[in-house]
């Protein structure tokens, strides 16, 4: 190691630029090893703490995304105090001797709320969100500045750890579109980032797409991922380029419904030394996770996907600052590449456990409606000016006989019907539901559908995402032998924002005796002799929001798998405590307990996840394929064209054989291209039917197929041989030209398929 970089993180100005094949800090040759964290998913009283463990790891520089939805609530009004206060986290890490990457956005992704765009964009309901749409583009110039003003003095030139910063994030995983990037560099430059090295990160199959002559380019990629072919296209476009993975992925984000996601320590130790044995900086995304408190966890698409409120990430550090064994693991690879020894691993945060106890009080979720609106046709939350929390739509029935449908077109996110009070069923957007069947009805009776939001969208073209009903609400029934559809009008629509003050004014409104079931708020109290970190035990509530001590903590849903919240010691009293729960399912008890460690894998689904229901299996006997042929083995995207254009609303794929021989086949991703050989949205696709696939040992499920993931993949189980089939429902029918297909992005592209056939039905 060179003695710039065994010297803390400067507080003289210094340099940081790409040079020939490596970067230069103070014009010495340095390799960055950055540790992804961010600052809104840790409580500030910890920061400190969590750094110490980075640079105990072996790390050389902490990288943070800037959320601009925390920083900017309402629109003109900045927050950078407290837990949002960035500049001082960058100020923390150049005490103890580290550098920082900073990543501005405007969007970031992160599974996090919108991907850091604040919502109140969307009350300007036609704009273009990441591209040159001017109120966009005025709004990010604003939001820019103001960080310019907190972290442009703490840049390397001004004698601060900021060594880098980065445009944007990932725009070729959204669209090709180089004068909007160039403008997010010129906003960032303006900003104050004038001199400081900037950066842009994609993925290896698309950062030509937007690559700007001026920025230097790194790649995002993960565990397992085969890293010499990652770089291959770079090394060819810039052969003088240092190489760097801006985002070496050390696990996963788990969402609602499914398998808690892990990857290997071993896979991922050995691609971290193997990128700094060939001199590759890197940043380990994440090095600690933490926690997306409160309403701030995002969703992905297609199909809607939200976030669990951890985001431990089976990273190195978990969500609560403790080490793991993968933490030992990397900080031995990364003890071998420093030169100095590392230093000693922080002392772990006290953790307590609560007894467990009753949660006594209530308060009707009516209480919590802050404003009622009547209109005539449905409206969004945005369009009533809300962010966050539950809409109550109320309109009064036609007479409607029995055997009709109610269609909620579309309920955003998470919708309950009731009929004179009395629930009907619900219609929920994760699992794709859009219709329900109702009862006969009188005329004069009561509809109320009560929406639950969701995080918003984070990743793709879905991030526009609209909460609350985003359309209409329509019945079909069969009158005296006639379809007859009712389009209904004239709703009463009551707000219920999710913030805490609502919560504490509805019992201030009254409160009752709690009882189980009900929909609403609880609350209850329980001791603590000495205050430390602790997991609370919501298994047996339904779905909402829980706030300790006003704190909030995250949101709960018993489908899991994340079962307990993580509540940080310092929001602890010592005596008395009061926990908050909004349930808008209702609990079936009313117990909570507090454990020593979280519950982040148990699943509690109605169905599993899988797609092999034998009534979906098609029977291709008499069907003739559209194509068939092989594929090439290894790594990277093939086209297949079909001999003449077909339609066809179910895409079905058979793998006769695989490249290795081994039973099980694998795919990262796949397209279906129009009939002018263009990428079709993937947005209405849903998995109708895979023979195989493995849930058990990872979340390999056939929807990882158009998830916009490279690194995930659909596998099927190992022992069942081939030939495998899927099918995919377009959502329409449709012309295909051909397909795109992906294999896995590990060295040797494991389980792809050699021989196929592929079928196109009705
Ligand atoms: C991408 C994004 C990150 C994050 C990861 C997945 O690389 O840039 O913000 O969403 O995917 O965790
Ligand atoms: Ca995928």
């Amino acid at each position: 190691m060179t003695a710039s970089s065994a010297s803390a993180a400067a507080d003289k100005p210094g340099t940081f630029v790409a040079g020939d094949k490596t970067f230069l800090l103070n014009d010495e040759p340095f390799v960055v090893k950055a540790a992804e964290v961010h600052y809104p998913r840790i409580p500030k009283e910890y920061w400190e703490h969590r750094i110490e463990m980075c640079k105990a790891l072996g790390m050389n520089t902490l990288c943070l995304y800037v959320f601009w939805n925390i920083h900017e609530p309402k629109e003109g009004e900045f927050d950078f105090t407290g837990n949002n206060d960035i500049a001082e986290f960058c100020r923390l890490a150049q005490k103890h001797g580290m550098y920082v990457i900073v990543r501005p956005g405007p969007y970031v992704c992160a599974e996090w709320e919108m991907g850091g765009l604040p919502w109140w964009l969307l009350k300007k309901k036609d704009i273009k969100l990441r591209e040159q749409d001017p109120y966009f583009m005025e709004r990010v110039k604003i939001f820019e500045n103001e960080v310019g003003k907190q972290l442009a003095p703490l840049t390397i030139q001004n004698g601060g750890p900021i060594i880098m910063v980065q445009v944007e994030n990932e725009y070729g995983s959204y669209g090709t579109d180089k004068p909007y990037v160039s403008a997010i560099r010129d906003i960032v430059k303006e900003a104050g980032f004038d001199k400081v090295a900037l950066f842009q990160c994609d993925w290896s199959s698309n950062f030509t797409n937007n690559g700007l002559d001026d920025l230097v380019w790194t790649m995002n990629f993960g565990t397992g991922a085969n890293i010499d072919n990652q770089f291959k296209k770079l090394k060819e476009l810039r052969p003088n380029s240092p190489l760097m993975c801006s985002e070496f992925w050390s696990g996963w984000f788990d969402k609602w419904g499914a398998n808690h996601e892990t990857r290997k320590a071993d896979d991922m130790v050995a691609g971290i030394d193997e990128m700094l044995s060939k001199g590759i900086s890197f940043s380990l995304y994440m090095t600690h996770g933490g926690t997306s408190f409160g309403h701030w966890a995002g969703a992905n698409s297609p199909g809607f996907a939200p976030d669990v409120t951890s985001y431990d990430y089976d990273a190195p550090i978990t969500e609560w600052g403790a080490v793991t064994p993968k933490y030992y693991l990397l900080r031995e690879t990364l003890q071998k590449y420093s030169d100095k020894k590392l230093p000693a691993v922080p002392k772990a945060k006290p953790i307590i456990a609560v007894p467990q106890f009753e949660i006594t009080e209530f308060a009707p979720l009516q209480a919590g409606v802050q404003k009622t609106v009547e209109s005539r046709d449905v409206q969004t939350m945005e369009a009533l000016d809300m962010g966050w929390g539950s809409m109550q739509y109320t309109t009064t029935l036609p007479a409607i006989p029995a055997g009709a449908t109610l269609a909620i077109n579309d309920a955003h996110d998470y919708a309950q019907v009731f009929i004179n009070g009395k629930y009907i069923g619900k219609i929920d957007r994760v699992k794709n539901e859009k219709v329900i069947s109702i009862p006969a009805c009188k005329a004069g009776d009561k509809l109320t559908i009560l929406i639950e939001a969701m995080g918003r969208i984070n990743f793709g073209r879905a991030i526009k995402d609209f909460k609350g009903i985003t359309e209409s609400v329509k019945i079909s029934a069969n009158v005296d032998g006639h379809d007859v559809t009712y389009d209904l009008k004239n709703w009463t629509i009551d707000l219920i924002p999710d913030d805490f003050a609502v919560a504490e004014a509805a019992f201030t409104a009254g409160s009752s005796q709690a009882k189980a079931g009900e929909r609403g708020y609880y609350r209850g109290y329980f001791d603590v002799k000495k205050p430390g970190d602790t997991f609370l035990d919501f298994s047996t509530w339904g779905k909402g929001q829980v706030w300790v001590n006003g704190h909030p903590l995250g949101r709960i849903w018993s489908i899991g798998p994340q079962q307990t919240l993580y509540v940080p010691g310092p929001w602890l009293n010592k005596g008395r405590n009061e926990v908050v729960v909004l349930d808008i399912a209702g609990p079936k008890a009313l117990t909570v307990a507090g454990l020593k460690e979280p519950k982040l894998d148990n699943l509690n689904l109605e169905k599993n996840n899988l797609h092999n229901n034998p009534g979906d299996r098609p029977d291709l006997n008499s069907d003739t394929p559209v194509a068939a042929g092989s594929f090439k083995p290894g790594n990277g995207w093939q086209t297949v064209k079909f001999a003449s254009p077909a339609k066809g609303r179910y895409l079905c794929i058979e793998a006769l054989n695989t490249q290795s021989g081994a039973d099980v086949a694998a795919i990262a991703e796949l397209y279906a291209l129009d009939g002018k050989g263009q990428r079709l949205s993937r947005e209405p696709w849903t998995a109708k039917y895979a023979d195989s696939e493995n849930d058990a040992q990872g979340n390999h499920t056939l929807d990882k197929v158009y998830d916009l993931q490279e690194s995930t993949y659909w596998a099927t189980v190992p022992g069942v041989a081939a030939p495998h089939l899927i099918v995919i429902d377009l959502g329409s029918e449709q012309t295909l030209s051909g397909i795109d297909y992906l294999p896995r992005a590990e060295q040797g592209a494991p389980g792809s398929i050699k021989d196929y056939k592929i079928y196109l039905r009705k």
